[in-house]
Order: structure tokens, then C-alpha cells, then sequence
């Protein structure tokens, strides 16, 4: 074969190359809810959750948001079958949920709740990383790998012998991840796992999942009222009435600012900061959204000059 035909090959592969590597992510979600409904049983008429239909694919980072009572933790309980949809379907993994198979996916979704406290059950940090797997019956010296691998991750192994009454929330919330984390899930919800943290317990918390999400293509949907993590989110889902209002990008969402208030949510600070320094006639390109990348183009660009 000539040099030329060898290097047009070469130049095929790699205009396909993409779609080799992104082919699972792109075709196969790993999550998909397809039109789902749900009531609860003591407010019939009312929908909680009203025809919601989204995709995940692996590897995600979906920040979801919405006013008190738009059907998030509701959607979330729907997909750990902790609830039971009236109609429609989730698929995990390509799988249909349903009653034969729910502890099967139930172990692909791991979940993280807004009360560090609430979610102890074991006397010290170890046995409560244990406990799930114990539920499960994986053999004890693999579980003792498991237990030792998992805090290793959310950086707590100095913690194995602690109470867990005596960590800080942020602490807390890690063994509480580590614990979801040593059951391999593929899925990782939180439900405002980070509200009730102070602000170096969330960037901790935070910290620990990104690198999670990094080094094990896990994804994450996480339910928060925090729109400066939503910012850093790799797509958002508006939620209101039990309806998927919106989905896109940070950028393209926060964009629209009167939208984001008629939708009954605030504007992230960079969000804010940006509008203050248009007003003020410093002009900001637009996609510098997060805080740290409006901080470094402010640093760059404006305050060095
Ligand atoms: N256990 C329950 N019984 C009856 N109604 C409920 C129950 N839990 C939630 N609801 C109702 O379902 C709707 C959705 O509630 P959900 O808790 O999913 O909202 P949310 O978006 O998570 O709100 P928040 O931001 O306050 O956590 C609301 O109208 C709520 O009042
Ligand atoms: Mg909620």
C-alpha cells in the first residue's frame, strides 16, 4: 500500500475514533425515564411527578433543580424503587425496572440523603461502610478490601475506628458515600446531600464525588439547591410541578436569567457577578460561567492590565 493511501487510512481511523470511544455513552443511557407519573396515595388528583421523561448517559454529571415540591426527591425515590410509578418506564443500564429485578438495579444506584445523621447504622465508621454489603453477603475478607478501598477513596481511612457521632457533617457525608461506594454502584443520587454542610464540609463532599465521577466513570445526579455546584454541573434538569421544564447545559440555562426567576430560582453568584459587572460596563464574554472561570477571565483579562 502507498505512504499516501496508508496516511488517508490513518486519517479515517481517527475521524472515527470517536465514535468508537463515545459509542456506549452516546446509543446506551444509563438511565432513561420514559414518560413517568406518580401519585401519592394521600393526595390523589395531585400529580408528584407528571409525564417525566429524561437521559443520563455514563459518566454524567446532572445537577437537578426545581422549587420545593417540583417532584425531585420524588423522581429520585422513583428510580431506587423506593416508590412505585403509576405509569411509564425507567431502564438502568437498558434494564426495565420492575418487581423481579429492583434489589438487582437497587445495588447500581447508590443514594446519599440531606441528613448526615439519619444515615448511621453502624457503631464505627467501619462497620457502618460494612453494613451494606453485609446486607448483600460478601464474603468478610473481601468485604474488609471493599470497607479499607472505599474510605481510602473519600480520603477517610484515618476515621476506620471512629463513632461516627463524633465527625464533622462533611466527614460524615463521606463515610456516608464511602458506604455507596464499596456496593460498586453506577449510579450515585444525592438528594441535597450537601444542604446541610458548612461551606468547606460541601466543597469536601463535592470534591470527593467529582474525583469519584473521574476515576470511575460514575454518574451522578445530584438534587440541589445549591446553583453554584448546579453551575459546575455537566447538564441541569429544571424541574417544576413533577414536570422536566428545561434541560441543557449550565450555560445555556443560566443565560436566561428571567426565566430562572419566573421558574422560582435564584441566579448562581457568578450568574449575579457577571449581570454587576455588565451594568458597570465590563463587558464579559459569554460561557464564562462558573465561579472560577469568571475569577480566572477577571484575573486575566481585567485586573492584570
Ligand atoms: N410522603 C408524601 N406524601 C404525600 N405527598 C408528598 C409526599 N412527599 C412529597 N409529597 C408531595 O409531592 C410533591 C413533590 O414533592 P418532592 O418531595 O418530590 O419535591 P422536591 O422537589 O424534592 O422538594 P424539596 O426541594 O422541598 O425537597 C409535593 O407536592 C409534595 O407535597
Ligand atoms: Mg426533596
Amino acid at each position: 500500500m502507498s505512504v499516501k493511501a496508508n496516511i488517508y487510512i490513518l486519517f479515517l481511523l481517527e475521524l472515527a475514533l470517536p465514535f468508537f470511544v463515545l459509542g456506549d455513552n452516546m446509543d446506551q443511557p444509563i438511565l432513561e425515564l420514559e414518560h413517568i407519573t406518580y401519585t401519592y396515595p394521600e393526595v390523589k388528583g395531585e400529580f408528584a411527578i407528571n409525564d417525566l421523561s429524561y437521559k443520563v448517559y455514563a459518566g454524567e454529571w446532572i445537577a437537578v433543580i426545581g422549587q420545593n415540591g417540583s417532584g425531585k426527591s420524588t423522581s429520585a425515590k422513583l428510580i431506587n424503587g423506593l416508590l412505585a410509578a403509576d405509569s411509564g418506564r425507567i431502564k438502568v443500564a437498558g434494564e426495565v425496572l420492575n418487581a423481579q429485578n429492583i434489589w438487582e438495579i437497587r445495588r447500581k444506584i447508590g443514594m446519599v440523603f440531606q441528613n448526615p445523621d439519619n444515615q448511621f447504622v453502624g457503631a464505627t465508621v467501619e462497620d457502618d461502610v460494612a453494613f451494606g454489603m453485609e446486607n448483600i453477603g460478601v464474603p468478610r475478607e473481601e468485604m474488609q478490601r471493599r470497607v479499607y478501598c472505599a474510605l481510602e477513596k473519600v480520603r477517610m481511612s484515618a476515621f476506620l475506628k471512629r463513632k461516627p457521632a463524633r465527625l464533622s457533617g462533611g466527614q460524615k457525608q463521606r463515610v456516608a458515600i464511602a458506604g455507596v461506594i464499596a456496593l460498586s454502584p453506577k449510579i450515585l443520587i444525592l438528594d441535597e446531600a450537601t444542604s446541610m454542610l458548612d461551606p468547606k464540609g460541601r466543597s469536601e463532599v463535592l470534591q470527593t464525588v467529582k474525583r469519584l465521577k473521574e476515576k470511575k466513570n460514575l454518574t451522578v445526579l445530584s438534587i440541589t439547591h445549591d446553583l453554584d455546584e448546579a453551575a459546575n454541573a455537566d447538564r441541569l434538569f429544571v424541574m417544576k410541578e413533577g414536570e422536566l421544564i428545561e434541560s441543557g447545559k449550565p450555560e445555556e440555562i443560566f443565560v436566561q436569567a428571567d426565566r430562572l426567576v419566573e421558574w422560582g430560582l435564584d441566579l448562581p453568584f457568578s450568574v449575579r457577578l457577571n449581570k454587576e459587572l455588565q451594568r458597570r460596563g465590563i463587558e464579559v464574554p459569554l460561557g464564562f460561567l462558573t465561579e472560577e472561570r469568571l475569577v480566572n477571565w477577571l484575573w486575566t483579562s481585567i485586573l492584570r492590565k
